[in-house]
């Protein structure tokens, strides 16, 4: 280990990373009439975190669930809930989100004029603090606001629906990430979401992900349990 740790700091590495290989399934595809089932399976599987896809219909072209929901979620989860917010204005809810349980709140990039103080504000609350971008959107635009995030989530298909496929632009994307964040705030994490399946979820963790969002290949695959622990490896 010590030998390892030298052979990093001498080869001139300012940080040592340690991929975390994190799997937070998305709720969006569960069976919503038993919600209840799907929560206790994530429960008791491997899940890392419990991904909450929030849509208000107009910053994407669909409508999900909003806050009652993700609070009856976060009474049976006992995986930590990760909010991704796919709405305008998300400062004005961040407060509520806190109060409905979150623990990981991302907000789009796209969507948020005062992305700073939005961060600062999602920190305050005492919440993780996430900064989301659309797959047009390119990583080199944080480099100013990285100190400020927890965790960067890399949309890997245009944000609205589940059952998408991946976007392959995305792997250079993570590449180019992982450097930035490796040199400038090495502690903050990636999390890539969308069209992520078993083929691809090795290659991407290489690429430098630390979290997988799965909703498709975990919820309508045959056994689900299995599907997370086959992604984390
Ligand atoms: C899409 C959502 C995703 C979605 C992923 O806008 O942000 O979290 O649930 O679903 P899959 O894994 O099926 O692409
Ligand atoms: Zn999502």
């Amino acid at each position: 280990m010590l030998f390892l740790f030298l052979h990093f700091y001498l080869s001139g590495k300012q940080t040592l990373h340690f991929m975390k290989k994190m799997i937070a399934p998305s709720l969006l595809s569960a069976n919503f009439l038993d919600l209840g089932k799907e929560i206790e399976m994530i429960n008791k599987s491997e899940a890392d975190w419990m991904h909450l896809d929030v849509m208000d219909g107009v910053f994407v072209p669909n409508i999900s669930f909003g806050l009652p929901v993700v609070h009856a979620i976060s009474k049976q989860s006992e995986k930590p809930l990760d909010v991704h917010l796919m709405i305008v204005n998300p400062d004005r809810y961040i407060l509520p989100f806190r109060d409905a349980g979150a623990h990981i709140l991302s907000v789009h990039y796209e969507a948020c004029t005062h992305l700073h103080r939005c961060l600062q504000q999602i920190r305050e609350a005492g919440m993780k603090a996430g900064v989301v971008l659309n797959p047009h959107t390119n990583v080199s635009l944080l480099e100013d606001v990285l100190p400020y995030a927890d965790m960067v989530l890399i949309m890997s298909v245009n944000p609205g629906f589940g059952g998408q496929e991946f976007i392959p632009q995305t792997m250079r994307k993570i590449e180019k990430l992982r450097l930035m964040i490796d040199k400038i705030a090495p502690e903050v994490l990636i999390e890539v979401d969308g069209g992520v399946n078993t083929d691809n979820a090795g290659t991407l963790f290489s690429a430098g992900a630390d979290v997988l969002v799965a909703g498709n290949a975990v919820f309508k695959s045959a056994n689900p349990t299995a599907t997370i622990q086959a992604l984390k490896k």
